[in-house]
């Protein structure tokens, strides 16, 4: 049924404009995350920046975490100094975590959502040569992060009743990569947690959700191209033609995702993994 297609009590079409459930529909669209208050990690670049605008967009408060405070700051300014906020955090690092949660409730009032973004990339590496100070790294940025960031959130949306958390992983975390051996592993424990506490905190009104991106054209791609075996240019043309929809993904196709699995219109949706990928993982 299209919108001139609406009919009233009396079977009358009904103007567009004038039409209830289509009306509110659209309102919501636009406003999806109205008076929510939000941490995105990762949010001074790529996917994570994109993620912090987009909610700012539907209408929430954010806080915008990142190990490079100038970029954080410098993201938040460029959307709204009223209603984001820059901020440095490790999110490798309990003690950043914890002040970072605090923080954020002491400025806000609470947490409703939770997106964890930040990661680090790696470089093809043969497991012989993998220094154990590297792997704890990966695995300390892209999946601890989900343990300590929740670990300190979680009591908060206890407490309010409720909340939605959305972890980034990547394809990779579910088709693996030869040489990206830590990396694959930071992906699949963030989905692997992702889905345990997705049946923790169902009974706490607490949906916890991951969105897998595909090879993304933000500047961590380059983290994992050897520039001296293959230049930058090449290896995107090599990751687009892996791609069957074939083009790199852009940080705005992952951020809509994100709304969605944030939003109220997956109020369903607990322990999904969500593929923006172009169908690589397939
Ligand atoms: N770009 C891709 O091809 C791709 C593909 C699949 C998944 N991902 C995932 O998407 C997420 C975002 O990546 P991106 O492509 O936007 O990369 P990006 O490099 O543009 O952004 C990552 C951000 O994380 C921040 N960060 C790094 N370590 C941190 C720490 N310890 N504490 C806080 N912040 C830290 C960086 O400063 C940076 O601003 C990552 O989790 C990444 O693994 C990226």
């Amino acid at each position: 049924m299209t919108l001139t297609e609406a009919s009233g009590a009396d079977g009358a079409p009904r103007p567009a404009s004038t039409a209830p459930i289509h009306g509110e529909h659209d309102a919501m669209r636009n406003r999806l995350l109205e008076g929510k208050r939000a941490i995105v990690t990762g949010a001074g670049s790529g996917i994570g920046r994109a993620i912090a605008a987009l909610f700012h967009a539907h209408g929430a408060q954010v806080v915008l975490a990142d190990l490079d405070a100038a970029s954080a700051q410098a993201a938040a300014q460029a959307l709204d100094a009223a209603r984001c906020h820059g901020r440095q955090a490790d999110v490798a690092s309990e003690a950043s975590v914890r002040a970072l949660v605090e923080s954020t409730v002491a400025r806000l009032g609470g947490i409703d959502v939770l997106v964890n973004c930040a990661g680090v990339p790696q470089r093809y590496t043969v497991i012989e040569a993998l220094e154990e100070a590297h792997w704890e790294r990966i695995l300390g940025v892209n999946a601890k992060s989900v343990f300590l960031t929740c670990k300190h959130a979680v009591p908060h949306m206890k407490r309010q009743g409720g909340g939605t958390i959305v972890n980034i992983g990547s394809i990779v975390g579910v088709r693996p990569k030869p040489g990206q051996n830590a990396y694959c592993a930071s992906k699949a424990a963030v989905i692997a947690l992702s889905q345990s506490l997705a049946l923790e905190l169902a009974c706490d009104g607490i949906r916890v959700n991951v969105v897998n991106p595909g090879a993304a054209e933000t500047p961590m791609l380059a983290g994992f191209v050897d520039p001296a075996r293959t230049p930058l240019e090449e290896a995107k043309r090599s990751f687009a033609s892996n791609i069957p929809m074939g083009a790199l993904i852009q940080p705005d196709d992952v951020a809509e995702a994100v709304l969605y699995l944030a939003s109220p219109l997956s109020r369903q949706v607990t322990g999904a993994v969500f593929n923006v990928d172009g169908g690589r993982g397939v």
